[in-house]
């Protein structure tokens, strides 16, 4: 049986595994999903998808990945042979991915410099959109490429590349190891500061405040479901990846709730530390918090530079801290990602995992340069909603269905599982993952396609979306069954023997 990579210790895989899972959606993403949708009353659905679908699928994926030994394709392949486009389809939204995420951390790096000199000056808004991106006027347009981009764009796919080259234990396992608990004492600096400036208190009540008439709203329920799926990093082959490397004898259950919660209570200290900046900066201006909150590349590169101009002190110093922690979150979790296509490359054609990581992160690094360019920005905006609503959702879906109705596998994975692990898991594990994911899924799935064939994604032309949103969407499944009618080396698709040895 093959050499297979291992993690060195099993906080190692944990703390790798965490790093995964917090990530840009956590700090840019999650306080202002919470805020739009009920604000405190967020935290029933939010605590609901997580138990009901985040961390079933995590214990699931885990599972899987340590039975089956494999990448998403070569898992899939092995549970069953017809199943394999499936790993293809996950590890092709991954890759599209990681064409664009590591243009944001690209940027934070950019902004973690500008820090220094606060360079955005007084109207950060159009600094990020003419100065710094040199925003074309329209969509499709691919004017030239934007140096100030293209550059630190060489830096986060260096540092990404040569973790991967490095393997599984010196260079996964020890970038996160140093990475994680760096980002965790720098967060926590920040949102200390952030927490006992004046006003922080207005905005968190803005935050906490239930609005519960909001938990009867359908839209609440989907924004839930699609937070955790991205946040935890399920559904597109990467904790199915990690789990591979783990030894026989480990702990999956135990190891899946751990990250499930800590990726959580990250999620929370983000929410804690954005809106008492906002509460500040609403103070400051003397408008309500409604008027500040913004969300993603709005709230991160416009609305945070203009509360750090605001800063009463060390302006720069807290700039840089906060830039430099999305670029911590953002470098850990696009590893994983990219490790989803080293691994499958590597093993369906047989090749060495220097050859893979050179291929497969060469390929992603000539497409996000098509990111670096004036017309970067709307082509991201498209591919990152199309990816997470039609590719994400919808692979999660084929995902337990697949496992859970055709295979009927599930009560296999759990003797796998329970035989290993400190917490059994039981009926509910098989009813969240079997009934409600599914149904909740689908539910999604209906939805958003109602909502982007009703009415363009962002105004943008039909023509730009077709290439830039569904194009795409469709290609990632495409991509699944052409990989999948290459043929596997010998002997590549047994099944290797990882029952516990007791
Ligand atoms: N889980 C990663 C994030 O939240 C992808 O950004």
């Amino acid at each position: 049986m093959e050499n297979r990579p291992q993690w060195g210790t099993r906080a190692g895989f944990v703390l790798a595994a965490i790093g995964s899972a917090v990530g840009l959606g956590n700090i840019w993403r999650f306080p202002a999903v919470a805020y739009d949708n009920g604000g405190g009353a967020f935290f029933f659905p939010y605590l609901f998808a997580l138990l009901t679908a985040g961390i079933p699928l995590l214990i699931l994926e885990f599972t899987l990945g340590h039975k089956y030994k494999g990448s998403s394709p070569l898992t899939f392949a092995r549970l069953n042979r017809k199943f394999e486009w499936l790993g293809w389809w996950q590890v092709a939204i991954s890759f599209v991915i990681s064409t664009y995420y590591p243009i944001i951390v690209a940027w934070a790096l950019s902004y973690s410099w500008f820090s220094v000199n606060l360079s955005w000056g007084n109207d950060p808004g159009k600094f990020l959109m003419v100065d710094y991106l040199k925003r074309a006027p329209n969509p499709g347009e691919f004017i030239g490429l934007v140096p100030g981009v293209f550059i630190p764009l060489l830096i986060v796919w260096a540092v990404t590349l040569g973790v991967l080259f490095k393997g599984v234990k010196k260079g996964i396992e020890a970038a996160n190891k140093f990475m994680l608990p760096t980002l965790i004492v720098l967060f926590l600096i920040i949102v200390l500061r952030a927490i006992t400036l004046d006003g922080a208190a207005v905005g968190l009540d803005a935050f906490f405040k239930p609005d519960w008439k909001e938990i009867a709203n359908p839209k609440v329920w989907v924004a839930a479901y699609g937070q955790i799926f991205f946040s935890l990093s399920v559904g597109f082959a990467i904790m199915l990846t990690y789990s591979s490397y783990l030894p026989k004898k480990t702990d999956l259950t135990n190891n899946a709730f751990i990250t499930g919660f800590a990726n959580s209570g990250f999620e929370l200290l983000a929410g804690i530390g954005v809106f008492a900046v906002l509460g500040f900066m609403a103070q400051q201006q003397g408008v309500p918090v409604s008027e500040v909150v913004d969300s993603g590349i709005g709230l991160a590169f416009v609305v945070f530079p203009q509360i750090i101009n605001e800063f009463p002190a060390f302006p720069e110093f807290f700039g840089f801290l906060f830039f430099f922690c999305l670029v911590l979150a953002g470098l850990t979790s696009l590893i994983s990602i990219v490790e989803t296509y080293v691994a499958g490359v590597q093993e369906k054609f047989n090749v060495s995992r220097t050859k893979a990581v050179a291929i497969g992160g060469g390929a992603s690094f000539l497409v996000s340069v098509l990111y670096a360019t004036n017309g970067g920005l709307y082509l991201l905006d498209s591919v990152d909603n199309f990816i997470n609503h039609f590719g994400i959702v919808i692979a999660g879906l084929a995902e337990v269905v697949l496992v859970a109705w055709v295979a009927k596998e599930l009560s296999t994975l759990q003797s796998h599982a329970n035989a290993i692990s400190d917490i059994r898991i039981g009926g509910w594990w098989k009813v969240a993952l079997g009934v409600i994911t599914p149904l909740v899924l689908g539910y999604m799935t209906v939805q958003n396609f109602i909502t982007n064939l009703k009415d363009n994604y962002g105004d943008y032309p039909t023509s730009f979306l077709l290439f830039a949103g569904w194009g795409v969407a469709i290609a990632v499944v495409v991509v699944g069954f052409v990989f999948m009618s290459l043929k596997w080396g010998k002997n590549k698709l047994e099944v290797p023997d990882t029952r516990e040895v007791s």
